[in-house]
């Protein structure tokens, strides 16, 4: 028999407001930024949408501080986040990863007391096959006096974080955070424009189904890394095989991972001997959804979150997903790890 009780429609916005009223003593400053970012969100997802109609596919032709090829799309995230925190009095700095330095709240806004660090388009190499994409965002308090925020307060480890989330544009655009009360998500509705509560309080299975992991970087890696991607497949010990899935944008990889169980790993190679992935603005914030959601993020002996950042774009190998999968990395790559 179908069943005919209408299921309550929660916009993200009453959650938000619902979850701070847990706190008595919250100013609303944390509420509004989560609530801010979600207006950009929906502005990204509309340029997003369109990016295959209009003349913005492809490469804006200059190099952002890692060296590579800005997308067009890269540089419009971007300066959509900055433009639509920087006025709030909320933020007393920012960092993105398409920014070399500090991003300064201008003089003539007030400023508050949080830092936002993020990657406004992760995965952007792929959007011109039309490939998922997203956003990645990490929220610290300021803990330094004065009216702007510092490297320092910026170089907070990322057990610090008061909020975090991503932004995935797959065929439906989902956001997801965290507050340090459960990982909870919520699905654009297009027809109104609004993030609607469609995943409450998200658990990762405790075992994993996926494995996503560039294979083509075997050749570089340890052979205790080879090892460990040897026994997720099932080839040596006694793990049960996992299914490859490997999309090439972290923020697609480690959603369905999420929801599914598994592990996206990005270990340190011969070529990339810091690793890839950068710790503030991608596995950090990543690291405190998958805690809260019942998971493990780790460099393969640290836990992500209490690595401490020594620079804004630093990077760092990464192993997260389920608990189980990221125990045993630990436990077969942990020491070549360890310093
Ligand atoms: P970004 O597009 O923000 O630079 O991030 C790309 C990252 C990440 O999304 C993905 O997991 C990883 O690069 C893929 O790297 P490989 O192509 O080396 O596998
Ligand atoms: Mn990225
Ligand atoms: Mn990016």
């Amino acid at each position: 028999m179908v069943n005919h009780t209408p299921t309550s429609v929660v916009t993200i916005e009453r959650f938000i407001i619902e979850q701070e009223r847990l706190h008595p003593e919250a100013s609303g400053d944390l509420s509004n930024i989560l609530y801010d970012l979600a207006l950009a969100a929906k502005m990204i997802t509309n340029k997003v949408r369109n990016a295959g109609l209009v003349d913005i596919l492809g490469s804006a032709q200059t190099e952002n501080v890692q060296g590579e090829i800005q997308q067009k799309l890269d540089i419009f995230a971007n300066e959509t986040i900055i433009k639509a925190m920087d006025h709030t009095g909320r933020l007393c700095a920012m960092a993105s990863e398409e920014e070399e330095g500090i991003v300064a709240i201008p003089r003539e806004f007030k400023t508050g007391r949080y830092l936002l660090l993020f990657d406004p388009l992760d995965g952007s190499s792929n959007i011109d096959v039309n490939v998922p994409v997203g956003t990645i965002f990490s929220v610290v308090p300021k803990i330094t006096r004065g009216r702007d925020g510092t490297l320092e307060d910026l170089l907070q480890p990322g057990r610090r974080q008061v909020a975090a989330g991503y932004v995935i544009y797959g065929s439906a655009t989902m956001l997801v955070y965290t507050t340090g009360q459960g990982a909870h998500g919520f699905t654009l509705d297009p027809s109104i424009g609004e993030f609607l509560l469609s995943h409450p309080n998200i658990r990762i299975p405790e075992h994993g189904r996926y494995l996503s992991v560039n294979d083509s970087y075997a050749p570089l890696w340890c052979d205790e890394v080879r090892d460990l991607m040897r026994r997720y497949r099932g080839l040596d010990g006694d793990h049960q095989p996992l299914s490859i899935r490997y999309v090439g944008s972290l923020v697609a990889d480690f959603h369905r991972n999420l929801l599914g169980g598994g592990i996206f790993a990005y270990p340190r190679n011969s070529q990339t001997p810091e690793g890839k992935l950068r710790l503030l603005y991608e596995a950090n914030p990543l690291a405190f959804i998958v805690e809260q959601a019942g998971g493990l993020a780790s460099d393969g002996a640290n836990r992500i979150l209490d690595v401490p950042p020594a620079s804004l774009h630093q990077r760092t190998p990464l192993y997260i997903g389920s608990k189980a999968e990221v125990e045993l990395a630990e436990r077969i790559v942990g020491e070549t790890v360890r310093t």
